[in-house]
């Protein structure tokens, strides 16, 4: 993710997290107005990493209590990966029943701020049949009435994050013209020798970390989020499956540490890599500084419910470039 020089386009980030979306924008050159989540934590990450940023967090960064009015026209684009747990398996996929289902607050602060663009990302499950009403109802109609929308399904391995995870973003443009303008970012990556023609192949996780080439490497299976799995987890795996993947590649996603040097005091199963929070953001396609700090199962919730940087990184951009052009 080079540092593209300032875009003069400004960003407003919605439900921030650990800043995976926020980072993706800042390196694509926007700049960045201020960022909302509920947790405390969202400050705590984002202020170490960009100090002089606007951090609104905890209750002050509840978004259904904001009153958007004061950001408009002063934003050109709003993005924001509102909570997933009613569109997933793991959240138990009840949709507008879910009283976490916050999409509908997002549609809000877009209706009233009116950015030239919004982005809006969440799990794939929200691009299943079974919620085509819903997407119906609450995006497309609801926004599209003063919005071009379309929906693009992304897998972070194609933008070089050493991972399987499939993503959903909405993109919408106010203006018509802007919008048949754009296109869908393009893979950075091929996921397979030969097969995305002059792409670079996605590291494997082993080559990622820096492991030792052991004739076999490959993409981790995604990383759990902060839902899945009991909670205070200090695990990264979310099924039996990525178990066994996860153990082909002789990594142990289980007892997370808090650092590598913890993580190489307590020894893995059968001599496996123990990860560490560091490894971690690495495989989520975060740099391994990037201050997210224990407790481990915090840390874990936040790199996991967060949006790849790269792939936000590749939607930003393709964003931008439309938007600079017109
Ligand atoms: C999927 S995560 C977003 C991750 C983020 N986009 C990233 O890339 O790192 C959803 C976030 O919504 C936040 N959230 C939930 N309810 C909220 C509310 N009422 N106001 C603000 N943030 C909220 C959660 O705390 C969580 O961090």
């Amino acid at each position: 993710m080079p540092q593209k020089p300032s875009n003069g386009l400004r960003a407003l980030s919605l439900f921030s997290g650990g800043g995976g979306l926020d980072l993706g924008f800042d390196r694509a050159g926007f700049r960045h107005m201020a960022s909302f989540d509920i947790l405390p934590e969202t400050a705590a990450v984002l202020k170490a990493a960009r100090p002089d940023w606007e951090v609104h967090a905890g209750d002050n960064g509840d978004v259904t209590r904001i009153d958007w009015k004061s950001y408009r026209s002063k934003i050109d684009v709003l993005h924001g990966g509102p909570p997933c747990q009613p569109f997933s398996h793991a959240g138990g996929r009840r949709g507008a029943a879910d009283v976490r289902d916050m999409i509908p607050e997002f549609g809000r602060a877009v209706l009233a701020i009116e950015p030239k663009a919004f982005i809006l990302e969440n799990v794939p499950g929200l691009a299943t049949k079974k919620f085509a009403p819903y997407v119906k109802e609450m995006i497309l109609d609801r926004l599209g009435s003063r919005y071009q929308i379309q929906m693009l399904v992304l897998e972070a391995a194609d933008f070089g994050v050493p991972q399987r995870r499939k993503r959903v973003f909405f993109v919408g443009f106010r203006n018509r013209a802007v919008a048949k303008r754009y296109k869908v970012p393009s893979p950075t990556h091929a996921r397979d020798l030969g097969a995305g023609e002059g792409l670079p192949v996605v590291m494997g996780a082993r080559q990622a970390l820096g492991l030792p080439d052991i004739g076999l490497d490959g993409l981790v299976p995604t990383l759990r989020s902060g839902l899945t799995g009991p909670r205070h987890s200090t695990s990264v795996v979310n099924s039996a499956t990525a178990m066994r993947q996860w153990e082909e590649l002789q990594i142990w996603p289980n007892g997370v540490a808090p650092d590598r040097d913890a993580a190489s005091r307590f020894a893995a199963k059968n001599g496996t890599f123990r990860l560490s929070i560091p490894d971690c953001l690495l495989l989520q396609g975060f740099p391994a500084d990037w201050p997210i700090k224990p407790p481990v199962y915090k840390a874990l919730g936040l790199i996991g419910n967060s949006v790849a940087p790269p792939m936000a990184y590749a939607v930003a951009c393709s964003v931008a470039d439309v938007l600079a052009g017109g």
